[in-house]
């Protein structure tokens, strides 16, 4: 058994950040979404990993995760030249994947279950196909299965007008060989992509075995700015746990789950869990609420936070409102007069987007 993670692509939805970074790298409560995908397989014993890069963003990705030693796997990149489409993307990793059944893990998604029970019932029942379905509010925004009665699937369709239900396609798939043979006969879709929704219908027509499994747990899409703050919301929930390394003077509390890294400093601040705070941050007169997570090299300074996540080198100071569900880039600077500013100056990027209430 081995796996293929995607993460190419343009990350069109979390602009501005996925101009200058790929958005498998934008953390979640501290740490690459892309390396949750990474530790879920590692969690099922599978060794071999591949993972689909693009060549904008795909120096960084290996740069930043490695051969996959800090996994206890191996990885093996494989360079998409074009976002061709999901079943392209296994298709051009098929020198990698030879006959070997494998895990497709889109790398921007997130799913609480264990994927060992899902790999369980995959090879006991020597499945060609497993799909992994949860209910949504916005089927269209996915690929969309009808189910039978008895849970067999009749037809999928990929980010329907008209849904023929609300279950959506997780971005988590297991598949025998046969995909390679499913994906030759398919053409690419009115976005001009293979789509491995057709080749998942082209295996239902051809009567292989596609059962599926609908998730039980949360799944999180982590493509746009609110569903990443939830994610981050749902991680230092459920995972986060109290590591203090940083110092923090005698007017500093934290109250809650907290974890503050090495070389950073706290100054007459406040911090309220589950928030977590990286390594060389310089915090003064700041109350930090929780569902925070503030990244590496972070200056805040006279600051309210909550709800929101930082990404390194960003230096917030005087901001004499309190800034919620926020997303802020890497190195942004956002700064204003010690007293109440009369006047709002911005340099601000394509796409970004600023709210004033
Ligand atoms: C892809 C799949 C879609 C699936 C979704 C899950 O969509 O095509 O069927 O529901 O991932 O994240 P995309 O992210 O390419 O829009």
């Amino acid at each position: 058994m081995k796996a293929l993670i995607l993460s190419g692509g343009k990350g069109t939805r979390l602009r501005p950040l996925t101009y200058t970074g790929a958005k498998q790298l934008v953390p979640v409560a501290n740490k690459p979404i892309l390396w949750y995908g990474i530790e879920a397989i590692a969690a099922t014993g599978i060794t071999e990993v591949g993972i689909i890069i693009s060549p904008e963003t795909g120096e960084e990705v290996k740069a930043k995760t490695g051969d996959g030693s800090r996994f206890g796997v191996q990885i093996t990149y494989i360079l998409q030249e074009t976002p061709a489409g999901l079943a392209h993307a296994v298709k051009i990793a098929q020198p990698f994947l030879g006959d070997a059944p494998f895990i497709l893990y889109l790398g921007d998604n997130l799913i609480k279950d264990e994927l060992g029970t899902f790999l369980t019932e995959f090879k006991e029942k020597q499945l060609d196909a497993l799909i992994l379905l949860r209910s949504v509010k916005n089927p269209s925004s996915f690929g969309v299965a009808e189910v039978e009665d008895g849970g067999r699937i009749r037809r999928l369709v990929e980010k329907p007008k008209d849904p023929p239900s609300n279950l959506a396609l997780v971005g988590v798939y297991f598949f025998s060989a046969d995909i390679h043979r499913a994906i030759a006969q398919i053409q690419p879709s009115a976005r001009g992509e293979l789509e491995i929704t057709d080749a998942i219908q082209t295996l239902i027509d051809l009567q292989y075995q596609v059962n599926a499994q609908q998730l039980t747990g949360w799944w999180l899409d982590t493509g746009k700015k609110d569903d990443l703050l939830e994610a981050n919301r749902i991680i230092l929930d459920e995972y986060l746990e109290s590591n203090i390394q940083g110092t923090l003077d005698h007017d500093s509390q934290v109250i809650g789950r907290v974890s503050i890294g090495k070389n950073t400093q706290l100054i007459n601040c406040t911090v309220r869990g589950p928030a977590a705070i990286g390594d060389n941050c310089y915090l003064e007169n700041c109350f930090i609420g929780p569902y925070s997570s503030i990244a590496n090299d972070v200056k805040l300074i006279d600051t309210d936070i909550d709800h929101s996540v930082l990404l390194s080198g960003a230096k917030v100071m005087n901001i004499h409102q309190r800034i919620v569900d926020s997303l802020i880039g890497q190195r942004v600077s956002l700064t204003s007069a010690p007293r109440r500013p009369r006047a709002l100056r911005f340099l601000v990027g394509d796409d970004s987007m600023i709210e004033i209430h």
